[in-house]
């Protein structure tokens, strides 16, 4: 049976419950909307945890003063719907006032080095926002282990860092992007395209996997396999490209030469129309 609960006691409550019936308690945060790469997380979690949770939070700290935060798509019922389907045991909805009680100037989370670049370096005080509503639900829920997705590459590599140098006990495991037939990775911003920018949306993608393909066939220079990504992406009219990087797959820090040992990963950002996507591919040995 779903519950569906607004309050830090509800969930204590719930979660108290099930680690009094021997289950191992699972978490999947998402700010809804949500999709079949949620969904993913959610059925990953379940097979690895006898109780799921599901948070369900736009979180206003993660959002710069000119992003999408009061147009973000909000979808509760049909979120719990898949939530069900899925298999989860318990929806938490909570208020930014129950999430924050102490304001929005209150104690938050900085996860310095990782944060700063690529999406840090594009969305100031991102990752602040992330860092911190992440540890507010570790805190909330006391999970077993959470789920996060690739597609939010650089998101579950600074989670990994946080929980690792605050000794948070939470095994942190992350499922590989869900993508449309046609590559494009799913995500709640794609319902803000129209027809003509979900075309153009492809580009990302393709520039990803022509950047592997590059890499496959030899090509050893971080710095051409960029050029790929770049041309690629700036091909298309309707797509101004933020970043593309090649970067060490776990410090992001960016790579010179690209051996047969190199743990790699290429990232991308982009605007398609007024949209800002982001997109990667682990590359050689980081595969998977
Ligand atoms: P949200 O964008 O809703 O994403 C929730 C989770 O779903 C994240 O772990 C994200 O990486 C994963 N996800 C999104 N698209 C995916 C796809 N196509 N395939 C697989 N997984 C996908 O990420 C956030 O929310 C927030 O920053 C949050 C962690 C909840 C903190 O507010």
């Amino acid at each position: 049976m779903l519950e569906r609960v607004e309050s830090v006691a509800e969930v204590r409550t719930a979660a108290a419950r099930a680690r009094a019936a021997g289950r191992i308690v699972g978490l999947v945060p998402t700010m809804g909307a949500l999709h079949n790469g949620h969904v993913r997380l959610i059925e990953r979690c379940r097979t690895e945890a006898g109780w799921v949770a599901v948070s369900i939070f736009v979180n206003p700290t993660q959002f710069g003063p000119n992003e999408d935060f009061t147009r973000y798509p909000r979808t509760l019922d049909e979120d719990l719907a898949r939530c069900r389907d899925a298999g989860a045991d318990l929806i938490f909805a909570p208020t930014p006032a129950t999430v924050y009680p102490g304001g929005p100037r209150s104690t938050f989370v900085e996860v310095p080095g990782l944060s700063d670049v690529l999406e840090g370096a594009s969305r100031p005080g991102h990752f602040r926002g992330v860092a911190t509503v992440v540890l507010k639900l570790f805190e909330i829920v006391r999970p077993d282990l959470a789920v996060f997705g690739q597609k939010d590459y650089q998101q579950q590599l600074v989670i990994r860092r946080m929980v690792a140098d605050l000794h948070v006990p939470v095994r942190i495991v992350t499922e590989p992007t869900v993508r449309e037939p046609d590559g494009l990775a799913l995500s709640s911003r794609n319902r803000y395209l129209n027809p003509d920018e979900r075309q153009a949306a492809l580009v990302l993608h393709e520039a990803l996997t022509r950047a592997r393909q590059a890499i496959l066939a030899g090509e050893g220079s971080a710095n051409r396999v960029r050029q790929i990504l770049r041309e690629t992406i700036e091909s298309s009219q309707l797509v101004r490209l933020d970043y593309a990087e090649v970067a060490d797959a776990d410090t992001l820090v960016p790579l010179d030469r690209l051996g047969p040992e190199s743990r790699a990963v290429a990232l991308v950002a982009a605007r398609v129309g007024s949209t800002r996507l982001i997109d990667n591919l682990p590359l050689l040995k980081a595969e998977g």
